[in-house]
């Protein structure tokens, strides 16, 4: 028997649905000082497990998430399940994916290292923000990695659900150009990426481009992530004479609320849940499974 073990939520049903595993519930018991127990419950010992956990953008905390995966990983590693896979949607520490000043922690490469120890064979997850190892296939020794594309649902959606209008798709930095691209080439319509300039203390954000072709188009920014905000509020405010703005983004965390973004239509994936998450990205994840065991 083969099972997809998870919190039961829409992602990790469906997931189990489109592998044809058995879904197992996980349940997280949080204690009131931050501790976390997961609890899973196997009658037999499944041949393999895939492990999913999500996270939500109304109770976002990227220490307890990983803690959770750590222990159903270790907890399902002592019951006996010697394949375990797992799905961590949003990826946590990828930010982190080279020692950029000395002495700094490589955090990236420690969560793949935790997770090997543990005896995990496969982590996936959807568009990390590791662009120094896009595939992280082998980014840490014992243990691999697939990086599944959020942008492809999420072009799908928008390209099925909206009649657009001559669509330009704009990456708000330049890392954003190749997801860009990867949009345009789905929906149709031409990509291009701004440049952008954070200010390390204050944080401030500006965005720097030539954006004069909008005019009656349907313009839609594209990124991996929306944390403050401010980067696609910056990108906004390039555009002018658009005939509509979209924004499409794979992991929505919205730290600072969502009312900044009222002049657009914002489509998020589910992989952090949140008011927008319409794009489900189970599907993708599970043909990712499916491919590597070809
Ligand atoms: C940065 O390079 C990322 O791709 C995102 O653009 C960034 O994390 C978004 O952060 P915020 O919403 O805080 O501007």
């Amino acid at each position: 028997m083969k099972a997809v073990v998870g919190f039961p939520c829409a992602l990790s049903k469906n997931l189990a649905s489109h592998l044809g595993y058995k879904f197992i519930p996980m349940d997280v018991r949080a204690f009131p000082d931050g501790e976390v127990n997961p609890r899973i419950v196997l009658e037999e010992i499944p041949e393999e497990v895939v492990l999913v956990n999500t996270i939500t953008q109304s109770d976002f905390n990227v220490n307890r998430y990983l803690v959770e995966c750590l222990f159903a990983a270790k907890n399902l590693a002592d019951a006996g399940v010697g394949d375990v896979r797992l799905v961590m949607p949003y990826l946590p520490y990828a930010r982190q994916d080279a020692v950029f000043r000395p002495g700094e922690s490589y955090s990236s490469r420690y969560v793949f290292e935790l997770f090997a120890s543990l005896g995990v064979k496969w982590i996936f997850a959807v568009t990390t923000h590791m662009h120094r190892h896009e595939t992280f296939l082998n980014f840490v020794s014992g243990i691999n990695g697939y990086n599944v594309s959020g942008f492809v649902p999420l072009a799908h959606y928008l390209k099925d659900n909206f009649n657009l209008h001559n669509p330009f798709v704009l990456g708000p930095d330049g890392e954003a150009g190749k997801w860009a691209s990867e949009v345009a080439e789905i929906v149709g319509g031409e990509s291009y990426s701004l440049k952008k300039k954070r200010d390390r203390t204050t944080g401030a954000i500006k965005t720097f481009g030539d954006v004069t072709v909008l005019e009656g188009r349907d313009v839609i920014i594209v990124d991996d992530v929306i944390s403050t905000g401010g980067t696609v509020v910056a990108a906004t405010r390039k555009i002018e004479r658009a005939h509509r703005i979209f924004v499409a983004v794979v992991h929505g965390i919205f730290m600072k609320g969502t009312d900044m973004f009222s002049g657009a239509t914002m489509v998020t994936t589910n992989t952090v849940e949140n008011p927008f998450s319409r794009v489900d990205v189970s599907a993708a994840i599970a043909h990712a499974i499916e491919q590597v065991r070809q």
